[in-house]
């Protein structure tokens, strides 16, 4: 565990006011300038992540791929790694600094850019959209814009990866970070996504985490 406490009064204290995602910029900016570490960084691809796509046999093959609050960029780079041509944006400008310190020849297109107010069509529909763990960060009242800005990039016969802590319909929701139900994830359904694989796995780490991991299609 690391930082979670800190994570979680500075998520509080920006919940409490009119932008309730500056946390977001403090902590990656308290990460930078007092070099603490940030909870979900591991320093590589998330396997939950590397996994689906071994499994899949995913090639890139020069096809675009978006990710969405790409943080420090490992996933990004695997991707591209993978022969994606890779966009990945970010809220927050030290997380994006960060991902081109750590990635300096790195072909990954990054950008600084909110999911809610983006440059549209500068942004684009892509072919293959990659969100993990971003929705379960937002406070909940976020969650169903998000998941209708998120469905919007998604091409069409494109497909969307989703991967998140999951938990059941009667479960309170908690503290960050605020794990998906069934019924939060099924809302893309509503914007024109198909789902094409539901996994609800408990994963390897320690302690194990449930989670969602799903693979949409745009069928409109
Ligand atoms: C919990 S972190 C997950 C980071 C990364 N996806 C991963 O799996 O490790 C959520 C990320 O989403 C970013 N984020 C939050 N709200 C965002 C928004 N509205 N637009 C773009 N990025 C956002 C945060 O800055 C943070 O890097």
């Amino acid at each position: 565990m690391k930082n979670r406490s800190l994570v979680r009064k500075l998520a509080k204290e920006a919940e409490a006011t009119s932008d309730p995602l500056q946390w977001f910029e403090k902590l990656y900016d308290k990460a930078d300038k007092e070099g603490i570490s940030i909870p979900w960084d591991n320093g590589v691809a998330n396997p939950n992540l590397v996994k689906f796509c071994e499994r899949h046999h995913i090639r890139g093959e020069g096809r675009k791929a978006l990710i969405i609050g790409c943080g420090f960029g490992h996933d990004a780079e695997y991707l591209a790694s993978i022969g994606f041509q890779v966009t990945a944006f970010d809220l927050s400008p030290s997380a994006i600094g960060e991902a081109k310190k750590r990635f300096p020849n790195s072909p990954v297109n990054y950008r600084v850019e909110d999911l809610f107010n983006l440059p549209n069509p500068k942004i684009g529909a892509h072919p293959f959209v990659i969100e993990s763990y971003t929705l379960q960060a937002l406070a909940r009242e976020l969650v169903a814009k998000a998941i209708g800005v998120i469905a919007s990039l998604v091409e069409t016969d494109g497909q969307l990866l989703v991967i998140t802590q999951s938990r059941n319909e009667s479960e309170a929701v908690g503290d960050l970070p605020r794990p998906l139900t069934r019924t939060d994830v099924l809302q893309f359904e509503n914007e024109g996504l198909q789902i094409l694989e539901f996994e609800d796995y408990t994963d390897d780490e320690d302690p194990p985490i449930r989670r969602f991991r799903i693979l949409f299609q745009r069928t409109i």
